[in-house]
């Protein structure tokens, strides 16, 4: 569903520097945890939601779980963290309107989850060591059920013409987004 492809260059610029790409994916799995607990925090009174957030935050932190263990055995230390700049991006254009300021944040992390698709895909693919490729095609087809979940709980308080119509508009600002941050050795 992405409308920009994610280039060669990328995955060079990744498997050139694999262990900084490791420590930017750590952040991005402990956010995304963040970030699904939030959903609870923010919305009392939207029950559909919660346990879903809490399961997906689960699942995003034994995937940073995962990871901090790989940053281990290659002794890596993170620096202080840093914004993403491709969410630093996209959140200035979620809507101030509470109504739809909800589904623009589902649309969002389902388009998010589908970028994550793409390039833990691309990882697996060109990744030379073996049990790397299995870990990220592991995590590519976990993204990909992340996709769906945000999408399925847009549908239970949104109807299909409006999420179609926001979610055209979202896919066309996480291609610009994601064209918008340069080339490195980063999840984004
Ligand atoms: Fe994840
Ligand atoms: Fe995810």
């Amino acid at each position: 569903m992405l409308r920009a492809v994610t280039g060669d260059a990328w995955i060079q610029a990744v498997l050139a520097d694999f262990d900084n790409f490791l420590l930017d994916h750590a952040a991005a799995e402990r956010k995304a945890a963040a970030m699904a607990t939030s959903f609870v925090v923010q919305y009392p009174d939207k029950f559909a939601l919660h346990i879903p957030m809490v399961r997906l935050a689960r699942e995003e932190l034994l995937h940073y779980q995962q990871v901090l263990a790989l940053i281990h055995k290659r002794k890596l230390i993170w620096e202080r963290d840093e914004k993403d700049p491709y969410i630093a991006g996209l959140l200035p254009h979620l809507s101030t309107d509470k109504r739809l300021r909800l589904l623009d944040r589902l649309l969002l992390g389902s388009v998010v989850e589908a970028r994550g698709v793409e390039r833990f895909g691309l990882v697996a693919e060109n990744v030379a060591d073996e049990k790397l490729q299995r870990f990220y095609d592991r995590l590519s087809k976990s993204e990909a059920t992340h996709t769906e979940l945000f999408a399925k709980l847009a549908r239970k308080y949104f109807d299909e013409t409006e999420i179609e119509q926001r979610l055209d508009h979202w896919l066309d600002l996480e291609a610009a987004a994601i064209q918008a941050v340069p080339v490195r050795a980063a999840l984004h």
